[in-house]
C-alpha cells in the first residue's frame, strides 16, 4: 500500500523528536471509531434539544447512523477503540448538563416499518410509538393501544419495557433484532429475553428494530379506545410543559403520583424544576432547568416520601452524564 505524503506511519513517529510528534489527544479513539460512518457525525453536539426534558450538556460526539450496516460498523470500531456506546432515545432519560463523554447514538435514521405475515409488523428502533400505532390503526391491528401517547421510540420502549395501565411492551413482543458490540446482527425470539417491571434483560448491544405481533380487530373500536385513553392522559398529565415522563416507577401496588401528592409536594419547585400540579409523578421544566435542579428536586421528592410512607422510589427516568 502506498503511503500518503507527510502522514506518518508508526515507524516515522517513532523516528520523529517527540516535540514534533502530534500529540496523543483523547479525541483520537473517538475518530477511529467513527472513521467511515456514513451517516451523520457531529462533535461536541449539544443534546438538549434531543431530549423531551429540554436538559443537558453535549455529546464528545454525536453519531446518527445511516443504516444497519452504518450501525455494526459504528458497534465494532467502538469496541476496538474500548469507548461505549449511548444510546439516546430522549424520552425518559435526564442528561446531566456536563454532558456526556464518548459517543452517542441515535437511531433517529432507522424508521423502517414493514407488514408481516401473521399480523406482525417489524418496526426498526427510531420509529416512535405514535407513528406505529396510526400504522397499526390503519391496518386494523389491536395490541398497542395501551402505548398510546407514549412519545417514545419502540427501541427506547423496548428497552425499557414501556408500558401503562393498559398493558406493556412485552406483551406484543415477537423478536428483537440487536446490533451486539462485536457488530454482528443478532435477531432474539421474545421467549429468550425476560421481561421484567421497566425492563428487558437484553445480551450487550443495540436494539435495532422490534417485531410486533398484533391481533387483528375492529377499527373503530381500537380508536375509540385510544381516543379515551389520550383524553385521560390529556387531562391527568403535563403534555404542554417539557418532561421525561414519569420519574419514579411506581410503588406496586400503590402509586408514586399519589404518595408524592400526599407528601404535599405538588407544584413544589427547585429553580425551573417543578412537581407538575397535574399529575405529581411528573417533574416538569419550567423554562431553564438545569439538571442538578432536577436531581436534587428528585432527592427531596424521595427523602419526604421516606419520611411520610417508608417507601424508597425507585427512579423510571435514567439519569446520565457528567456533572
Ligand atoms: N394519582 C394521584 N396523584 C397524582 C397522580 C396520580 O393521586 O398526582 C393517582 C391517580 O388518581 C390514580 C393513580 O394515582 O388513582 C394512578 O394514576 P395514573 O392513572 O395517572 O397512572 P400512573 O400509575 O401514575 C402509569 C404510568 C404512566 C402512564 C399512566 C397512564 C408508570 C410509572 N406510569 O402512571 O406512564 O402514562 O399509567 O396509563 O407506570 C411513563 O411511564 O413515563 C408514564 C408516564
Amino acid at each position: 500500500m502506498m503511503e500518503a505524503a507527510g502522514v506518518p506511519t508508526p515507524e516515522r513517529r517513532r523516528a520523529m523528536p517527540a516535540s514534533s510528534r502530534a500529540p496523543k489527544t483523547p479525541a483520537d479513539p473517538l475518530r477511529s471509531a467513527v472513521a467511515g460512518i456514513r451517516g451523520e457525525v457531529r462533535f461536541n453536539a449539544s443534546l438538549r434539544d434531543l431530549t423531551s426534558f429540554r436538559i443537558g450538556g453535549p455529546a464528545d460526539v454525536l453519531v446518527v447512523p445511516q443504516d444497519l450496516d452504518d450501525l455494526c460498523r459504528l458497534s465494532k470500531q467502538a469496541k476496538a477503540a474500548k469507548l461505549p456506546l449511548f444510546v439516546l432515545g430522549g424520552t425518559n432519560v435526564l442528561i446531566r448538563d456536563g454532558g456526556i463523554r464518548g459517543i452517542v447514538v441515535s437511531l433517529s435514521k432507522f424508521k423502517t416499518m414493514t407488514d408481516e405475515p401473521g399480523s406482525v409488523v417489524y418496526a426498526a428502533a427510531g420509529v416512535t410509538m405514535p407513528v406505529l400505532l396510526q400504522h397499526a390503526i390503519g391496518r386494523s391491528l389491536a395490541g398497542l393501544e395501551w402505548a398510546a401517547g407514549i412519545p417514545g421510540t419502540v427501541g427506547g420502549c423496548l428497552v425499557m419495557n414501556a408500558g401503562t395501565r393498559l398493558g406493556e411492551m412485552k406483551d406484543a413482543v415477537q423478536a428483537v433484532r440487536l446490533v451486539r458490540t462485536s457488530g454482528v446482527v443478532q435477531d432474539l425470539d421474545a421467549s429468550s429475553i425476560r421481561f421484567s417491571y421497566r425492563k428487558a434483560h437484553l445480551p450487550r448491544g443495540i436494539v435495532a428494530g422490534v417485531w410486533m405481533r398484533l391481533t387483528p380487530g375492529k377499527k373503530e373500536h381500537i380508536q375509540a379506545v385510544v381516543k379515551d385513553y389520550l383524553r385521560y392522559r390529556k387531562d391527568t398529565q403535563p403534555l404542554t410543559l417539557a418532561n421525561a415522563g414519569c420519574a419514579f416507577k411506581n410503588p406496586r401496588p400503590d402509586t408514586a403520583g399519589r404518595v408524592i401528592e400526599a407528601a404535599g409536594l405538588k407544584g413544589y419547585r427547585i429553580g425551573d424544576a417543578q412537581v407538575s400540579e397535574k399529575h405529581a409523578n411528573f417533574i416538569v421544566n419550567r423554562g431553564n432547568a438545569r439538571s442538578t435542579d432536577v436531581i436534587r428536586l428528585i432527592q427531596h421528592i424521595r427523602r419526604r416520601v421516606r419520611i411520610s410512607t417508608g417507601l424508597k422510589l425507585g427512579l423510571e427516568l435514567k439519569i446520565v452524564g457528567e456533572r
